[in-house]
């Protein structure tokens, strides 16, 4: 496949969903990461695969943000972890190409803590892929799985549920860019 598409993805923390992309930066154009946090684990994973990385200024300079990545020709904005709600007015430059990972069923458990609500409330436990609208975790659902159902919950502990969230999301986040890279 000719690798023409470009992505930035943002993260906050650990990157092991950021790892999906950097286990696959030979099908992008341009891979670039921007973490929220210096201390990011994530932007240890992106310098050792030699990928470009950025971390934001506090307070955050989203108009400055959008035009460096529309400048650099960035089509797409994937959401792996990141921990700051995007405003509306970064977001309208971005509508249609901005996708959020989230560790549930949307539209139950959106937030915080999602698995942990969900396992606490045996409820069906999953993943979900949307587009990102200034609500918190609404928009367009694009993949959603289930990880676990509610009755197989039994016996397992959050830290094996969580697991399997982990497991799926990496699934899912692949399924993302093969379909974001065929587009
Ligand atoms: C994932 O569970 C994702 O769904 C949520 O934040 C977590 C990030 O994990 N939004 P990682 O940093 O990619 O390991």
């Amino acid at each position: 496949m000719t690798p023409f598409k470009s992505v930035a993805v943002f993260i906050s923390g650990f990157g092991s969903n950021l790892n999906v992309f950097l286990q696959r930066k030979t099908l992008f154009k341009q891979l670039q990461v921007v973490s929220s946090h210096s201390n990011a684990f994530g932007l240890t994973r992106a310098q050792e695969a030699g990928v470009p990385h950025q971390v934001l200024s506090r307070p955050i300079a989203w108009a400055e943000l959008s035009k460096s990545l529309k400048d650099q020709q960035i089509e797409a904005i994937f959401l792996a972890g990141f921990m700051r709600l995007l405003p509306a007015e970064f977001l309208a430059d971005w509508s249609e190409s901005c996708f959020n990972l989230h560790p549930s069923l949307l539209p139950d458990f959106k937030g915080l803590q999602a698995i942990e609500r969900a396992y606490a409330a045996r409820a069906d436990i999953g993943v979900t892929i949307h587009r990102v609208v200034p609500e918190m975790d609404a928009g367009e659902i694009i993949l959603q799985e289930t990880a676990l159902r509610a009755e197989e919950l039994e016996g397992l502990s959050l830290a094996e549920v969580k697991a399997r969230v982990q497991t799926l999301e990496h699934h899912l986040v692949a399924e993302w860019i093969q379909r974001f890279c065929q587009s």
